[in-house]
């Protein structure tokens, strides 16, 4: 199974969302990061046909996947950014009714959701209405109702956001185990779990990508880059307002910032170990990056 992107192309009046992207997706995970407004949707919008682009196309298996139609929903799992809960159903009835939609036989669809409830783990709360629920238990039910056809192509719209930890650790483990023989695209704000399961990272600035590779490959790019230095609170502040400083904690009287820097910023810095958060910081370095 191959997704081949092919100069993908959004704008929205005189904004371009995105931007020309092109890539091919074989099976395995991949995780999408960039800013707010960076066209992350966009982008997965137009992967799952719901939204037209602009120019480009996009091709499963070399065909046109707008003129696949129902062959092509029929593979698509799909939890939106912005996802609409029905607040009535309970978790069991949601998810019965978007089997239906996706044309999913009766008896297979209950045997499935109740599957799909154990592995979202609300198999005991199957019977009560969504509105009752948590924001990340309403998030698990989105994840379920994505998988029901058990799709060949999964595409999730930042399907962590809400989660606890535990859940987070069992989401990215059902989603490891899940892939396999399939394409997953996930969106996250949350670099460490992209860091956990992406086989691939895709990096969008601006409506582009600007970065792709396996999360070894790019944090190897960041390595250099980052370092350790021990101030005084005042002298904190000066550094955050002059460079990118992604992290800084106590340490008795001083503080210990991590810094990201092409150059070594102070005789006194110590170099240490890059991860994928500070090759994001080191993109991101401010505000900027999306649009
Ligand atoms: N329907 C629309 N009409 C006009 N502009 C839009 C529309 N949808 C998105 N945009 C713009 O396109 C750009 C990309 O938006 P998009 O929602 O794809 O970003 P994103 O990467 O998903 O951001 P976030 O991380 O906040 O979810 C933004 O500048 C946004 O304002
Ligand atoms: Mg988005």
């Amino acid at each position: 199974m191959e997704l081949l992107l092919d100069r993908l192309t959004k704008q929205y009046g005189s904004k371009i969302a995105v931007d020309c992207v092109s890539a091919t997706l074989k099976p395995g995970v991949y995780g999408l990061l960039g800013a707010n407004g960076a066209g992350k949707t966009t982008l997965m919008r137009m992967l799952c046909a719901i939204l037209e682009s602009t120019s480009g196309e996009v091709l499963l298996n070399g065909k046109e996947i707008t003129s696949l139609g129902a062959a092509y929903r029929n593979v698509l799992g799909y939890l939106p950014q912005d996802f609409g809960y029905y607040p009535n159903y309970t978790a069991m009835e949601f998810l019965m009714y978007v089997a239906a939609l996706k044309g999913i036989p009766k008896d297979m669809a209950k045997k499935r959701a109740n599957e799909l409830l154990e592995v979202v783990g609300l198999s005991n709360v199957a019977n009560k209405k969504v509105k009752t629920f948590s924001g990340g238990m309403k998030q698990r039910v989105g994840i379920a109702q994505a998988l029901l056809n058990n799709p060949g192509i999964l595409i999730l719209d930042e399907p962590t956001a809400g989660l606890d930890p535990k859940e987070r650790v069992r989401f990215r483990n059902l989603l490891s185990e899940y892939a396999g023989d399939k394409i997953v695209i996930l969106s996250t704000h949350i670099v460490s779990d992209v860091e956990a399961i992406a086989d691939e990272v895709l990096l969008m600035k601006k409506g582009k990508f600007v970065l792709q590779g396996t999360v070894q490959k790019l944090t190897e790019k960041a390595n250099g880059k980052v370092w350790e230095l021990t101030v005084s609170p005042s002298e904190a502040r000066k550094w955050q307002a002059r460079t990118t400083v992604a992290n800084l904690r106590h340490e008795g009287k001083d503080m210990v910032l991590r810094i990201v820097s092409d150059n070594m910023p102070s005789k006194q810095a110590v170099p240490c170990e890059a991860t994928l958060e500070d090759l994001y910081l080191y993109y991101f370095p401010t505000e900027e990056g999306g649009q």
